[in-house]
């Protein structure tokens, strides 16, 4: 089988709440032509990097475990994929997984866990108690793959030259310089009271998370620094950043029950800098 290089797209080793995989399409015409160091500071499953794998990168989460998951699958890839290798489809194994005390391993055993557990957990969805316990049920698949030998090394390999931190999105990217990309991606603004799912870690981001990364943005763009956010359609989003950036529609596919079964396009926003 040929082999994927480093620069061509790869696909999301993870599924992701929020992912962006379905709107690339809608994203990609928006970003710069050129520019120097690529930033993805809320990386999720890091769908816009796998699409353009830029080689001079920062990705980074405050997801302490997704974060040690990138770096595992780019440090000890081999190990990672031995150790999918090894797991089976099955309650009895996920349960088991499910209770490990992983926070105690290293790298390559908190890859495989989190791989595992998105691949045979309930849509794929990352969610933790008050204790930081990994509490999604078991998800009914008919043969999921577990492990993706191909795609995660392709993974890998565009991982081979990016630094990954484990850092809130303002830290992260304060260094950013003139010419730089950083694309903020963060859990969205709910668009009415009742779609208040925005926890993503056991840290929540509320509306003052949402009016210091505003700030932030505006800081970098200020700076020279090129600058895409998307969010919710939500009048406080706009509200944000009507004034000082120009703002996109893009038309999502999204789920719009818990069990999945209805979808139909949602406007989303895509917030872009005047440096372009
Ligand atoms: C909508 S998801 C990103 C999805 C991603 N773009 C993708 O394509 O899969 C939001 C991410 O922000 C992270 N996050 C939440 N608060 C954060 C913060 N203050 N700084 C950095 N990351 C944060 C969450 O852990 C989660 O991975």
């Amino acid at each position: 089988m040929a082999r994927r290089s480093a620069d061509e797209a790869t696909t999301p080793f993870l599924k992701w709440a929020g992912g962006k995989r379905a709107l690339l399409e809608q994203i990609r015409p928006h970003l710069p032509r050129s520019f120097g160091r690529y930033y993805e500071p809320f990386v999720g499953s890091a769908a816009l990097f796998f699409s353009t794998t830029p080689r001079r990168a920062t990705l980074s989460d405050t997801n302490a475990r997704l974060v040690a998951t990138f770096r595992g699958l780019r440090d000890a890839t081999d190990e990672v994929i031995e150790r999918l290798k090894r797991c089976r489809y099955n309650r009895a194994q996920y349960l088991t997984m499910r209770a490990r005390d992983i926070d105690r391993e290293g790298d390559a055993a908190i890859a495989a866990w989190f791989i595992y557990l998105n691949k045979t957990g309930y849509n794929g969805l990352y969610r933790v108690n008050s204790q930081n316990g990994f509490n999604v049920p078991f998800g009914r698949y008919s043969n999921p793959t577990i492990c993706d030998e191909e795609n995660l090394r392709a993974c890998a390999a565009s991982l081979r030259t990016v630094s990954i931190l484990h850092a809130d999105f303002e830290r992260a990217t304060s260094r950013a310089r003139p010419g730089d990309f950083v694309y903020f991606d963060p859990p969205y603004v709910p668009l009415s009271a009742t779609s208040s799912f925005t926890s993503y870690t056991a840290d929540g981001f509320d509306h003052d998370a949402q009016l210091r990364l505003r700030d932030h943005a505006l800081t970098l763009a200020r700076r020279g620094v090129h600058v895409l956010v998307s969010n919710s359609s939500a009048k406080a989003v706009v509200d944000l950043y009507g004034r000082d950036f120009d703002l996109v529609t893009l038309r999502a596919r999204r789920s719009i029950n818990s069990k999945g079964s209805g979808r139909r396009a949602i406007a989303e926003l895509l917030v872009k800098s005047r440096t372009f």
